[in-house]
């Protein structure tokens, strides 16, 4: 009956499914006005949800327990609600009133505008959204969230599922936007955020090194922005702040060169940054391992195989350990040249002076392929004070960027020559 209620909410944005009546119209009739995003102010939040909060639309943001969720979105809630995007609701299920209210204090934070409500059963809480018609809504998390409809226990598949659908149509009809926190877990008694990922418009998730105080934000899904994009933030005593200089996260500063380490330029999402990528390679005491951190292990494997078949050069009977430094995950294949070459270099024990940038796809008959924006990535290596570029030869610009050597290759072996 709640969700009947809120159907007839008179702030009904016009183009999503769920709203009465339905008719079949002619594709023209229909207005291609962008939809509107309303910025939270927190430009690295902004950037990972293409421009700001959709009105009607549902992020779920995934994470590690303690890894910042809550208190990211505590912040970007009352930052919505200061820009005028008022009232904004934050549903806790996890943490009382007083705990809430303790941590928004903390941070420093001005709650005039900001309302609580502590509930997880989902019909009662859409009654009561209901009448308080918010524009921005926080559900932490959905994970505690169940519907009276079904028997099984809260934090079960079924239960994170149904509930979440109600909350999605629930955006869907009233034009709030609605973010949802999913705990990542370990197999077991509660459903991760990923049985949501098909229901939501946009998926986000908190990626972080053991340890460190840096966060990285990704958006895995967007249908209101670019996907891959980063958003990078370090949790400080006052909440998480934004990081102005991401590249220097992602970079350690040597005293000297050392063997196993290169810098490679990844354009995950549309901004160039440059990663270090360290890589061990060890006699191995028994069956040899291949363990990645921020990599994929599969991919490690391949590039061995190519290294070893197309250079001669044979790990067999080698671990081989691969880390991207500073918690960032790196999918694109425009990593393999400079994995390859930092393992190469631990296998020689010659360092790769520090002053050169790598980027390229290897392909599994050694040939080094081109990469999208490649004048992007030189650029921002320049900026950075790189003198020496080991690039794919498509790649090459006809006039490089000030201070920088460009070197392009074609072939795995050029490379493997060139250090
Ligand atoms: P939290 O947002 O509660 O994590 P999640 O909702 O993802 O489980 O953050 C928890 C951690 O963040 C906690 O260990 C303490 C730390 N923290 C800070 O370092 N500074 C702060 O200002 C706040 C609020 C939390
Ligand atoms: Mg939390």
């Amino acid at each position: 009956p709640s969700v009947m209620v809120s159907r007839r909410s008179k702030r009904v944005p016009v183009g999503f499914a769920g709203q009465a009546p339905s008719e079949v119209v002619p594709a023209t009739e229909v207005s291609a006005e962008a939809h509107r995003h309303h910025p939270s102010g927190i430009a690295e939040l902004d950037r990972v949800l293409g421009g700001g909060l959709v009105a009607g639309s549902v992020v779920l943001i995934g994470g590690d327990p303690g890894i910042g969720k809550s208190t990211l979105l505590l912040q970007a809630l009352v930052r919505l609600a200061e820009s005028g995007l008022t009232p904004v609701v934050y549903v806790t299920g996890e943490e009382s009133l007083s705990q809430v209210t303790a941590r928004a204090h903390r941070l420093g934070l001005p709650i005039e505008a900001l309302r609580l409500l502590a509930e997880t059963q989902v019909e009662q809480i859409l009654t009561l959204l209901a009448a308080e018609r918010p524009r921005a809504l926080v559900i932490d998390s959905i994970q505690t969230v169940f519907t009276e409809q079904l028997q099984s226990a809260p934090g079960s598949v079924a239960q994170v599922r149904e509930s979440a659908a109600q909350l999605v149509r629930y955006a869907k009809s009233s034009g709030a936007g609605v973010f949802l926190v999913g705990h990542v877990t370990k197999e077991g008694a509660l459903a991760g955020p990923r049985v949501l990922e098909h229901m939501v418009d946009t998926v986000l998730y908190f990626e972080s090194e053991e340890g460190s105080r840096f966060r990285v934000i990704r958006a895995v899904k967007n249908r209101f922005g670019a996907a891959n994009e980063l958003g990078l933030f370090a949790m400080t005593e006052h909440g998480l702040r934004e990081v102005s200089n991401p590249s220097a996260i992602f970079l350690s500063r040597h005293e000297s060169d050392v063997a196993g380490s290169t810098v490679m330029v990844t354009r995950e999402g549309t901004r160039p940054l440059l990663v270090e990528v360290q890589a061990l390679v060890d006699d191995s005491l028994g069956n040899p391992r291949r363990v990645t951190v921020g990599f994929d292990p599969n991919r490690l494997a391949m590039l061995l195989a190519v290294l070893n078949r197309h250079a001669g050069l044979s790990t067999h009977g080698q671990d081989v350990f691969v880390n991207i430094v500073g918690g960032v995950r790196v999918s694109e294949t425009a990593a393999d040249l400079a994995v390859v070459l930092a393992v190469l270099s631990s296998l020689r024990a010659r360092p790769v002076s520090s002053d050169t940038v790598v980027f390229g796809e290897i392909g599994l008959g050694g040939e080094v392929r081109p990469v999208p924006n490649g004048e992007d990535r030189l650029r921002e290596a320049a900026k950075h004070g790189f003198r020496r570029a080991i690039i794919p030869s498509a790649n090459a610009p006809r006039l490089g960027p000030k201070g920088l050597r460009v070197h392009s290759v074609s072939a795995l072996s050029e490379a493997l020559e060139l250090v």
